[in-house]
């Protein structure tokens, strides 16, 4: 199943703009993290119960180097600098997925840009 998807442009932005100038997003448009170490775009999901779901992060790299971010889950690192390699060009969209553990009830995840070429664009999160 396709699951949730949860725009980026609909969630928390600190340090990043919504953008829609490359095509092959979904909804509205995506984030440009702003090209800064700590950028990040934070999710509020929720989950029915407690357990380990996938998740997976909809992106654009259009450069040769790797944009990796720490992926926290409720304020907890849940993947330490995932990776988010070049895409080949902007509107070269694909997706990383890694398992998290959620709790029953509201979550927040969020992705911070850890170098300072910042985040790559983001489109959504899908769970
Ligand atoms: C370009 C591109 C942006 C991207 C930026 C970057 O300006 O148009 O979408 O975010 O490069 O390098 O981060
Ligand atoms: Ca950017």
């Amino acid at each position: 199943a396709p699951g949730n998807r949860f725009e980026a442009e609909n969630a928390t932005i600190s340090q990043g703009v919504v953008e829609s100038n490359h095509a092959g997003f979904t909804g509205s448009g995506f984030v440009n993290y702003t090209n800064v170490t700590g950028s990040y775009v934070e999710f509020t999901v929720n989950a029915a119960q407690a357990g380990n779901v996938p998740l997976t992060f909809r992106f654009a790299n259009g450069t040769t180097v790797n944009r990796p971010m720490d992926i926290t889950v409720n304020g907890v690192l849940a993947s330490d600098e995932l990776a988010f390699p070049g895409t080949g060009a902007w509107p070269n969209w694909t997706t990383t997925s890694m398992t998290v553990p959620l709790n029953a009830g509201a979550n927040t995840i969020r992705a911070t840009a850890t170098t300072a070429n910042g985040g790559p664009n983001l489109d959504h999160l899908a769970l």
